[in-house]
């Protein structure tokens, strides 16, 4: 089976590229009401996230302005799998820590960014079971970069107005690059 085969039948969804108002937008808590598109949505959020690969998504990120985040900080073997239904940072450490980002929605950007080193989330699971998380480390950092998500906040929003433009155009210039290259 090709690959284009096996990624249609997973579902794959396409993920946004900054920038794009979707991005920026607050996105709505998910409701009972969703339950069948959350279901639908979180196995094709894991496979558009394994393939990209990245170790973070969040649903603002695959066209829907729903508070849904999904994480593997070990995306090659499959092992951490978290699906968060609205999520929320109850709590955060005053220590900081800075750790390189990236985001599959800025490819090819990275930066150091710094947010609080440890932060405890409250969240439903894909069962709609409350459960609640103490991260530190990667986990940590990746939990407050999806959540931002959620809250229209790309990393690049915690630089400088000057780095941030620095890589939008970069990012902008390497999109114009790609596009061109695949209508020629
Ligand atoms: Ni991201």
């Amino acid at each position: 089976m090709s690959n284009t085969t096996l990624s249609t039948s997973i579902g794959m969804l396409p993920i946004l590229i900054a920038p794009n108002q979707i991005l920026k937008t607050r996105a709505r808590p998910v409701k009972p009401t969703d339950s069948d598109l959350v279901r639908d949505l979180i196995p094709r959020m894991f496979a558009t996230m394994y393939d990209a690969p990245g170790i973070g998504l969040a649903a603002p990120q695959i066209s829907h302005s729903l508070r849904l985040v999904v994480i593997d900080l070990m995306p090659k073997d499959k092992k951490q799998p978290y699906s968060l239904i609205n999520p929320e940072i109850v709590a955060s450490s005053e220590e900081l820590a800075a750790r390189e980002e990236g985001c599959l929605s800025l490819p090819g950007q990275y930066a150091e960014i710094t947010r609080p080193a440890r932060v405890k989330v409250r969240y439903l699971d894909e069962t709609g079971a409350k459960r609640e998380i103490e991260a530190d480390g990667l986990l940590s950092a990746c939990l407050q970069h999806e959540i931002d998500h959620l809250d229209g906040v790309l990393f690049v929003d915690h630089l400088s107005t000057l780095k941030r433009n620095m890589i939008m155009r970069r990012l902008a210039k390497e999109q114009r690059a790609k596009q061109d290259e695949r209508s020629r």
